[in-house]
């Protein structure tokens, strides 16, 4: 007889309002039901936080959005324990859209399918710059914010995972990039470590004013993962021809209204600089997966992207690490550790 697998699991109990709490989950022990034909068990290693979870636990979006009382869903690396499922074996790394606890069921494709990790891939590179975050940043930099070299790139949420790739990657094509990032440290690891050439801390700095001393020639790009009061501060301080990358919100995402409150003053200074501002979801380049991974792959191996990761461990500490990514806690990608590899 086969002995029953404890399965601690972190549930959404409430929608949140407002930043959200430790008491938007509840704990919950139960044990991992029999596996039936064609499912596939695995254990969880990695998980990766991203800001999007906020949606999925409030409303419809591209997903729709997790029920009361289920499990918290998650990006993940996970290992395979036991496979009902031809092309899946025990021991194998995969990826997937898992969910916060010990063990998760898969049923290997769809939505909440999972992909083999080609072997010897680092799992926490996977989760993070060969992850969303990495692909994001690589596509709506180069295919939506087109940078060309000598030209202004400004990013928010620099310090961040989608923004500090994004940066980096601005960098390699040759632009003179300014990072907008909260506190000293992180404005100070912009520039020490990922090259940027100037930061603007802006929960100490006007942020209207060192824009307009750092990009004396205007703003070329703008790579939005903030939106609200920078965006408007960006919008007023356009070159000719600008491109704007909608990429994310986050300054938005705990507010009352959500991503559906009013929209930016400056947005008709798009008109007189013949700018254009255009959003994106890194899924619609699913296609071209390969090709940034490839590209990644090497800028990373030529040290010219720095993959910054912010590890937290135990699955017990992920309503606090999910919420670190919106008090600003985290420098670089937000990951958590939840087991080790057999
Ligand atoms: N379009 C897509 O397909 C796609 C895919 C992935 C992510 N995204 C978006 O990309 C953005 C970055 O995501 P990420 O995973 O890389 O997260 P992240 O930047 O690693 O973490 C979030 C960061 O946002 C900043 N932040 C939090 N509240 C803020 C506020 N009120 N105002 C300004 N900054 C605030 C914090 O940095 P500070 O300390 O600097 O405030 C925090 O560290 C998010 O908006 C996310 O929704 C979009």
């Amino acid at each position: 007889m086969k002995t029953e697998l404890k399965n601690r699991q972190w549930l959404v109990a409430a929608r949140p309002r407002g930043l959200v709490k430790e008491s938007d989950f509840r704990w919950n022990e139960t044990v991992v039901p029999p596996l039936e034909d064609n499912q596939i068990l695995v254990r969880n290693i990695a998980f990766s936080f991203d800001p999007t979870q906020l949606g999925w636990m409030s409303m419809d979006t591209y997903i729709p959005k997790i029920p009361l009382g289920q499990v918290m869903r998650a990006g993940a690396i996970a290992q395979v324990v036991e496979s009902r499922k031809a092309g899946f074996s025990k021991g194998d790394l995969v990826q997937g859209l898992f969910g916060w606890e010990d063990y998760s069921i898969s049923q290997g494709k769809g939505l909440f399918g999972m992909q083999r990790l080609p072997p010897g891939t680092d799992p926490l590179l996977a989760l993070s710059l060969f992850g969303t975050t990495g692909l994001t940043a690589y596509f709506g930099t180069l295919a939506v914010g087109e940078p060309k070299a000598g030209e202004t790139f400004v990013v928010s949420g620099a310090a961040g995972a989608v923004g500090s790739v994004s940066g980096m990657i601005a960098k390699i094509m040759g632009c003179r990039v300014v990072g907008i990032a909260g506190g000293s440290e992180k404005c100070d690891w912009l520039i020490r470590e990922a090259g940027f050439d100037a930061a603007i801390d802006y929960k100490h700095e006007g942020v209207g004013a060192a824009l307009t001393a750092s990009c004396p020639e205007g703003i070329d790009v703008y790579f939005d993962n903030v939106g609200g009061e920078i965006l408007d501060l960006v919008l007023a301080r356009l070159a000719t021809g600008a491109r704007i990358v909608l990429c994310g919100a986050i300054s938005r995402y705990n507010e009352a209204e959500g991503v559906y409150g009013p929209g930016p003053r400056n947005y008709f200074n798009l008109t007189f600089s013949k700018a254009r501002m255009e959003g994106f979801l890194v899924f619609h380049f699913t296609k071209r997966y390969q090709e940034a991974i490839t590209a990644l792959a090497q800028w990373h191996a030529q040290g010219k992207i720095k993959n910054k990761i912010d590890l937290q461990e135990g699955l017990e500490n992920a309503p606090k690490t999910l919420i670190r990514l919106f008090t600003g806690a985290n420098l670089g990608k937000q990951l958590l550790k939840a087991a080790d590899p057999q």
